[in-house]
């Protein structure tokens, strides 16, 4: 596995453009690490938008869900949703993923983590911007239990084979797309990609 990876500059820089000085807590979070110890797994949806995945796999799984998003009506929304249901194995955090993923999270403890349709950033100049890198798939190996899985989705082409190009770099295997699309409920961007006539392509990597 590679180790010392440099943070990509745009990672390095994201905190202070989107204007924050610190990530913020959710009330619901205070207790975040003895929630990661109790025997449910421990799943984090990256860029969960409105958090309409997240809302549906925690409503039939009840599993402890670590929600990140620097959209703060995605927040809200999740938050309300924590609130009326009496939630406390769901944590929300705002800002970026990567820092929350290096600060808060501890190494080892996470079973699954998710990225259902990030930004596909299709210009060339703006990959870097990209939730995939080698930087941020060895700080997800990192964060992931030996067997734990990345989920990764998209209705973008380009973006489907340049991950998978990126998972078989990184962990010297040949990666194929999964047929299979586990339990990821279906989104307005799914449909959006449908609707386009766009494949939805899966992408499942073990640790
Ligand atoms: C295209 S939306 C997909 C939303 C959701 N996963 C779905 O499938 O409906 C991508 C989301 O990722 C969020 N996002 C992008 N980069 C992020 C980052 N570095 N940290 C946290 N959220 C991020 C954006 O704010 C946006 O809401």
């Amino acid at each position: 596995m590679m180790s010392d990876i440099k943070k990509p500059k745009f990672y390095s820089n994201h905190r202070y453009r989107q204007g924050q000085n610190k990530n913020q807590y959710s009330e619901s979070n205070s207790n975040l690490k003895d929630i990661l110890l109790n025997d449910r797994l421990n799943i984090i949806d990256i860029g969960f938008g409105t958090g309409t995945s997240t809302k549906s796999l925690y409503s039939s799984d009840k599993n402890n869900y670590i929600c990140i998003e620097s959209y703060m009506q995605g927040i809200n929304n999740l938050k309300k949703f924590i609130k009326i249901n009496e939630i406390e194995n769901m944590s929300v955090f705002h800002g970026d993923a990567i820092e929350i993923l290096n600060e808060e999270i501890p190494d080892g403890v996470i079973d699954e983590i998710l990225i259902f349709f990030p930004d596909p950033w299709p210009k060339n100049k703006h990959h870097k911007r990209r939730i995939i890198n080698l930087y941020t798939l060895n700080l997800f190996f990192k964060k992931l239990k030996k067997g734990g899985i990345l989920h990764f989705a998209t209705d973008h082409i380009i973006y489907a084979y340049d991950t998978k190009s990126m998972f078989e770099e990184f962990t010297g295997y040949k990666q194929l797309f999964n047929s299979n699309r586990r339990k990821r409920p279906t989104t307005n961007y799914e449909r959006r990609g449908l609707r386009r006539k766009n494949f939805i392509f899966d992408l499942v990597v073990k640790k």
